[in-house]
């Protein structure tokens, strides 16, 4: 078999996709399609199943520790691993935070908390968010209005056992979403959506779509991300701040969109090699 137009996709965990599993598989499995179009062999398998780190082309959803510490070994063996380790760690919470502090991008003020301290809140209105994973249940991200709330939610933070949590002030404003993939360090050359959250709602406050982009791709860049969405908060003068920024969501709205975007990506990344760039500060 010819091992350059082979390749493997690895769904994400199903405890991290919770109320996705099935928009987070699809993604998958019509990116499988479109690179099986474009010419290649696609093999598709769970996180849990062993992977042979031979395949020198791998695309991946999968986020827990263990199986990004295989992939790594594979990139160091050689392999084009999309989205890398590296970036897919780096979403972890605690390390976003500090990547979009070092790299400017506008995010609200956040700190790192230890979950059993007893220090006051640190903003009127804040936000409490597992230090490590995006959500895979509702109690992983807390908003706190009031200091007996601030106290209440570390508290069942500690008492799950989560050592830290992150705490980050509100930002008031409309909240949208966006998907991103980042093949050119020319922003305006990248595929990118955005829209308005169904369930929330919207105050309108208008806003340069560029400007979103422009945050969103600095955000995907400070991460080394190169298939990315995430949260924004469009605030009343029509600046965003990014709230939030996943690693290969489910792009569940744009799917067929997405998975044309991402398959012309995986090609080029895959046939040519390149390497993608990340932000230095
Ligand atoms: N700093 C903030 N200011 C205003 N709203 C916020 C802030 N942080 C979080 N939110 C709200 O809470 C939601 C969930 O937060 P966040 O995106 O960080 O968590 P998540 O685990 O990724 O959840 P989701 O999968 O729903 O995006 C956001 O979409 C937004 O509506
Ligand atoms: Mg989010």
């Amino acid at each position: 078999m010819n091992t350059a137009k082979t390749c493997r996709g690895i769904y994400r965990e199903l405890a991290h996709s919770p109320g996705r599993i099935d928009d987070d598989s699809a993604i998958m499995k019509s990116v499988g399609e479109a690179l099986t179009a474009r010419g290649f062999h696609v093999e598709l398998a769970t996180a849990d199943a062993a992977f042979e780190t031979r395949c020198t082309n791998i695309f991946v959803m999968c986020e827990r520790g263990a199986v990004l510490d295989r992939l790594k070994t594979a990139e160091k063996d050689g392999s084009i691993v999309v989205n890398s380790s590296e970036a897919i760690r780096n979403t972890y919470r605690h390390r976003m935070i500090e990547l979009f502090a070092q790299h400017h991008v506008p995010a609200p003020a956040s700190q790192i908390v230890a979950s059993d301290a007893s220090k006051p809140r640190p903003a009127a209105g804040v936000w409490i968010k597992r230090y490590d994973f995006h959500a895979t249940q509702s109690c992983d991200v807390i908003y706190a209005a009031s200091e007996d709330g601030w106290h209440e939610a570390l508290d069942r933070f500690a008492k799950r056992g989560i050592p830290f949590i992150i705490a980050q002030e509100h930002v008031a404003g409309d909240l949208v979403k966006f998907y991103g993939v980042r093949s050119s360090t020319e922003v305006m050359a990248n595929w990118f959506e955005w829209f308005y959250h169904r369930d929330k709602g919207m105050l309108g406050h208008s806003f340069e779509a560029s400007s979103l982009r422009q945050a969103a791709f600095a955000a995907a860049a400070a991460l080394g991300l190169e298939i990315f969405g995430g949260d924004a908060i469009i605030q009343p003068d029509g600046d965003p701040k990014i709230v939030d920024i996943n690693a290969w969501p489910s792009f569940a709205r744009y799917r067929d969109r997405a998975a044309q975007a991402i398959a012309d990506h995986l090609t080029e990344r895959f046939q040519r090699r390149p390497r993608i760039v990340t932000s230095r500060s």
